[in-house]
Formats: C-alpha cells, structure tokens, sequence
C-alpha cells in the first residue's frame, strides 16, 4: 500500500470511496448480521487510512465519509425540532380477542367482509427517531418528544453506523425514515459491564441504556456506545413512491435502512394468530428486547381512509405480550383520596422486581375489589404489571394467609379530613363530601391544574404543591399568579426592612434562579389556550379530548360559561362524543358557587384564547356542524365522521337550528325532511367528498 504522503489526488478519491464501501460492508455484518467478518484491529486499521486521507485532501471528504460518524458538535443544550407530521403512538390490546375486535372494527368502518392484510411487525422496545434526506443526503434527526416536538439529535444519529448518511438515486427529494433505536442485549450487558469496572452508573435495561446513549449533548458518547436501528415507517415524503407497508420495507431496504427480517404480511386473523405465537417462542433468543407485535394496514391507501384518532391510528395497533407476575406481601393498605374526592386503596408491597421493574405499590381499584378478592394487609399477593399501567394484585395466595389476619374495613371517614365519605347508589366509588375543604382534594385539582396538558407549569411539580398548600403559600389555583408579588423584594433590594414576603428563595432546595425560573413559568401562562384552560378546571369526566371537543364547539369560554350557567344543553349533548351523564357533571361543575368563584378569581390573571381551528380554514365544513342521514354508498358512517372532523366540522346525531349542513344519502327519512323544514343546507355524498380535498 502507498504512503498517504504520495497518493496522488485521483488516487484519493477513488481510495476514499473504496474505504467508504469497505467499512460501511464491515459496519453491515457486525450489526446488521451479527457476523463481523473483520477483526478489530483490521476494521481500526481502514479507519486510520480513511482519516489520514482525508487530513491530507480535506476537500475530499466524502457525504458518506466513516469519519463524520465521530460525533465532534458538543452543545449545551439539546434544540427543538417541529415535526411536520406527528409521531403518535399505538393503541395496546393484551389478548387475540382483542386483536379480533381491533381487526373487526377496521372491517366495519371499512364496510369490508374479505380479509384485509396486515403487515405483523416485532414491537421493538428501544425509543423512536425521525431521520430527514433531502436529495438524498441526511439533514437533520429527531427524537419523538411529546410527538409534536422533538429533540434535535442529528449529530448523535449521525454516529450510528448503520443510519446511511447518503441514500442512492432515485429517493423522493424530502424522505422522512423513522425507526427505534435499541441496544442489542449483549452490547447491553458490556456497557454495564464496563460501567461496573469502571465503578460508573449501570443501566437499568437495553431500553435505558440505548435512550441515554443516544440523548448526550456529546454526541462523541454517543459514538462510542454501540447502537442499532430499525426504520419501520415514514413521516414527511415529497412523492409516495410505494402503496404498501411491505412495498416500503422492500424500498427501506433497498436504500441501504436495516429492515426486520421478522415482519411478515398476514392474510387472516389465523395467520396473525400463529405468527404471534412464533414471536413469542423465539422472543427470549432474540439479540434486541421486544414487548410484543405490531399490526398495520398493510395498503396504505386503506391505512388513509382510515386516518387517525387523537393519538394514535385506527389502521395499527400494538399486540403485546401478556404482563409479568411475581409474589409478594401487601405491608399496608393505604385509601388515597383523589381530584374529585374518590377513594382509592393502595397496597403498600415488599418491594419486588417484575419483569425489571422494581414495584412497591400496586392499586386496589374499589371497596367492592378488596372485598371480591378478600384482600387483607399482611397476605401474599400475585401482582402484575402490563406496559405503563400502574401494578395490580391479581390474586391473593390464601393458602400462605395467617391465622389472625382479618378482612379489610373499608373507611367510610375520609382519612385526609374526617368528613363522611358516601357511595351513591350504583357507584363503585366512595367519595369524601368535603370538596375543597379536604386538603387532599384541594392538592390533587392544584396538581391537576398545573400539569402537562393544562398549565403546564414547570417548578410546581406534586411535592412543591403539597408544601406550599400546607404552608398556605397556594390554596387555590388563583393564588399561583399572585405568588410573585407576594413574595417581596429580593436579597438584593435595598430597603428590605419591613417586608413580610414569602421570600420563596431562603426555603429549603431553592435559590433565586430556581425561584426566578418559577415565576418566569407562571408569568408565561397568563394567556392559555381554551382547550388547556377548560381541562385545567378539573370537571369531572373532561379530560383533554373532551375539552378539546367543547373548545372546538363553543369557540369562547365566555360562550361555554354561559350556555352551562343558563343549564342550556341542546348544543352539548348534540356534541358526538358527550354522553348525558357527562353533560350533567359539566352543567353541575359551571353551577357550584365555588367553581363560579374561583372561575372569577382566575380570570383576573388570565386570558383565555379563543379557539380558532385553523388547521382547515379553507374547507366550507371547517366550524360548520354536520348531520348525516341515509345510507352512504362510497363511505361507511364512522368513516364519513372522520372524515367531516378532519375537516373541522363537528358531528352531530340529530338536525337543529344549529346544523349547517345534512349529508343526504339514500332512503333518507326524517332528518332530511327536517332539514328540509329548517332549511338547512343539504349535500349529496359525492358533495360532501368533494368538499373533504385539499
Ligand atoms: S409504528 C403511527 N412500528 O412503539 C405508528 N412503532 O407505541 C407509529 N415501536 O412510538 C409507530 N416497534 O417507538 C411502529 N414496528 C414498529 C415499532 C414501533 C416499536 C414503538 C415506537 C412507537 C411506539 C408506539
């Protein structure tokens, strides 16, 4: 071999490339085949030359160079990335039953009795990336974050030896891969075990060490850490250049993206059955972690009609693998009292690992549990632990019970106030009747309120409420915007003679930038959105979708306020999605002088945006409610639905005064004669299809 000094510059080049294939072919069969056809002394070697090289001709570097995967960029801290679609997560089903419905229910909102395909992917239990080419050429990755926002982590990607940096002719110009990251088990357990030599922090599981390995500020670390990837579907596309699932994974691999030799097309439920079953057999043997099994659609035309709910979409799901057991001692019953003043009784448990994972409470769900399963403080319990649920005890070992145990008692005293706590008659819970006078119920609607999906205000995390409600510094969610004022001149300040503040900045675990930062937060969430503020308030059966819908229904809060205190509720219960038992929780919350109270108190400090769908403007359904009748020939109901709220419309069961539009289609009866009567507008289905474009 020449020297580097007298290579000429063609020489170079063509060296260049030749190393680039030679350790990109190494790089191959050591992840992709479990085979490193090279010692490492070898594979070391052809990457000396390849820096070397290009030390002496940087202007030789290649797109593809094996050197641009050292990972040099360190930064602070980690920029945002906006995804241009959202990377949602999967609906889980435990059992084929389950997956039967899953699979009925995709037939019947397609008005389909043949068996659809479905492509059976391995679950893999790493965390989920978005790699962007434009031509052709690796721009910019992402981790998923909320699923809206990610993490800017290119420079890390960019050390994974088996991402392409450089994808061959022919790729749409814009081409979003996404995929997991993972660990492989035995590169796992080297970590740990250097880690352990090395007396640093060991890694809980794969799924641990591959997310903390790939989210290092120095994507050097990343470098050195040895990950996999496997790309199983797309965001952004410029030009869709395939119409199936299977079509993409032929293309994923033709592009040079490492593809799950295990996913397979299903044709039947028998076949989604069996493959199951193979999965789960050769599961432990496997070289990466896997939960279970995905199904999807495989035509991505049916994948499109069928669309998506609000997180995840109705064309897959996630089949995973039945919950890990183990046996331990309940220590203690506990009755914790929730938002709404529920009961609910946790058992404190010897803590015990199951499937990795060390558990030391599980829930009791209800008084009528407890005393179904006789469970007592003292006995030994199966519990079990399925995905994120919280543990459960699934049966009592009484054959290990002591002679003096005793059953349960259930209180009927709320334990955190002494006041009575009732069950009404058909209800499976026990409730505390002093409302806001129990503490307990008091900080679970503070913590309510201050969480993710309302105000999202980061400093006020469960303990700090909990502290500073039993100091008396936030009692009410109004307080927390007057705590800034309230808390006096700071240190530096000169005249502090006199001041009585809070002087948050001298408690225990907080300084001025702590405490500055707190108030920064709550200042910046003096504007809410109405979504954000109607699921704050903590009503009883609203959660996030739910407000969602009447944010979307009423447009303002003054709106919402206003029909729920006149208790007028022909526009809410026409809502599809508000069932009247909801309805009546949402008329009683906007009626109890306390909420009207606080609802006051609060909107001295904020301002409620009204809502504006924006995401449809252009359509004439966007804001417009929509009534179908008749049969529908081109669209199932539950698909011309979707299809309408896609739209911005909402859905209602029955024509009004406040119906914009009937969809007509044959045999019509009443409604369109309603419609007719009213004169609402009225569109046949190719009308109403039309207006679905764009
Ligand atoms: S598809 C819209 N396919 O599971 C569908 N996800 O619970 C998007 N995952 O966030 C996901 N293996 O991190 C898909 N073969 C696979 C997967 C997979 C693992 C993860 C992924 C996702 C989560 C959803």
């Amino acid at each position: 071999m020449k020297n580097v000094q007298d290579l000429s510059r063609e020489e170079a080049i063509a060296e260049l490339a030749a190393l680039a294939q030679k350790i990109a072919a190494a790089d191959n069969a050591y992840y992709q085949n479990d085979a490193p056809d090279l010692t490492d002394a070898d594979y070391d070697a052809l990457k000396h030359r390849n820096t070397a090289i290009e030390t002496r001709f940087p202007d030789l570097v290649r797109e593809d160079s094996p050197s641009l995967r050292v990972g040099s960029v360190v930064q602070s801290k980690f920029n945002k990335i906006e995804h241009r679609f959202p990377m949602l997560s999967l609906g889980d089903v435990f059992s084929i039953e389950e997956v039967d419905d899953f699979v009925l229910g995709v037939k019947r909102f397609l008005n389909r009795t043949e068996d659809i395909d479905f492509m059976a992917e391995p679950k893999i239990d790493g965390l989920s990336f978005a790699a962007r080419y434009e031509k052709g050429v690796f721009v910019s990755g992402a981790t998923r974050g909320d699923g809206i926002v990610g993490e800017d982590i290119t420079e890390n990607l960019k050390t994974l030896k088996q991402l392409p940096l450089t994808l061959p002719s022919g790729v749409p110009d814009v081409l979003e891969v996404r995929g997991e990251v993972y660990m492989a088990k035995r590169d796992f357990m080297a970590l740990n075990e250097h880690n352990a030599a090395e007396k640093k922090k060991l890694f809980a599981n794969p799924r641990n060490a591959a997310a903390g390995s790939l989210r290092q500020l120095n994507p050097r670390i990343t470098a050195e850490r040895k990950l996999s990837i496997w790309a199983y579907t797309w965001g952004e596309v410029s030009e869709r250049q395939w119409s199936t699932q299977a079509e993409f994974f032929d293309k994923l691999a033709l592009w040079g993206f490492p593809v799950n030799p295990l996913n397979k097309v299903c044709h039947s439920l028998r076949d989604i059955e069996e493959n199951f079953k193979h999965i789960a057999e050769i599961r432990a043997d496997l070289p990466y972690d896997i939960d279970g099994v995905v199904y999807k659609v495989n035509s991505i035309e049916l994948q499109n009609r069928l669309g998506f709910l609000t997180r995840t979409p109705r064309w897959a799901i996630a089949h995973k693998f039945p919950a890990e057991q183990a046996l331990t001692r309940i220590e203690n019953i506990r009755i914790q009292v929730g938002r709404t003043g529920a009961l609910t009784p946790v058992a404190d448990l010897e803590p015990i690992n199951v499937g990795g994972v060390l558990v030391s409470h599980a829930t009791l769900h209800n008084e009528d549990e407890i005393k179904r399963k006789d469970i007592r403080i003292g006995d030994m319990v199966i519990v079990q632990r399925a995905g994120d649920v919280i543990p459960q005890v699934v049966a009592v070992r009484t054959d290990k019970r002591c002679a003096d145990s005793k059953p349960f008692d259930f209180p009927h005293i709320c334990p955190e106030c002494g006041a009575h706590a009732i069950r009404e008659e058909n209800e499976a819970i026990r409730r505390c009747t002093g409302g806001l006078t129990c503490p307990a119920q008091a900080k679970e609607r503070l913590k309510h309120f201050v969480s993710k999906d309302a105000f999202d205000i980061i400093g006020l995390g469960d303990k700090v409420i909990e502290a500073f409600y039993d100091d008396g510094i936030i009692r009410h969610p109004a307080d927390i915007f007057t705590i800034e004022e309230r808390n006096g001149r700071t240190e530096n300040d000169l005249f502090t003679f006199g001041d009585e503040g809070l002087h948050l900045e001298h408690r225990n675990g907080w300084g001025k930038l702590s405490v500055d930062n707190l108030f920064k937060a709550i200042r910046a969430r003096h504007i809410i959105s109405l979504p954000r503020f109607v699921y704050a308030l903590g009503i009883p059966q609203v959660g996030s979708a739910t407000a969602l819908l009447l944010a979307q229904n009423y447009g303002s809060f003054d709106a919402l306020q206003a029909d729920m205190m006149a208790r007028e509720t022909a526009k809410l219960v026409a809502i599809d999605g508000i069932g009247g038992e909801m309805g009546k929780d949402i008329v009683e919350f906007f009626n109890e002088q306390h909420n009207i109270d606080e609802i006051a108190a609060l909107r001295k400090f904020v301002n409620i945006e009204n809502y504006i769908d924006d995401r449809r403007k252009d359509s004439i359904l966007s804001g417009k409610t929509v009534v179908f009748t008749g049969t529908l020939e081109k669209l199932t109901r539950a698909e011309a639905k979707a299809l309408a709220q896609k739209f911005g419309a909402k859905v209602a069961g029955s024509v009004s005064s406040h119906t914009d539009y009937v969809v007509v289609g044959a045999d019509a009866g009443s409604k369109a004669k309603k419609a007719a009567e009213l004169g609402v507008k009225t569109l046949s289905e190719d009308e109403f299809i039309n207006n679905c474009k764009g």
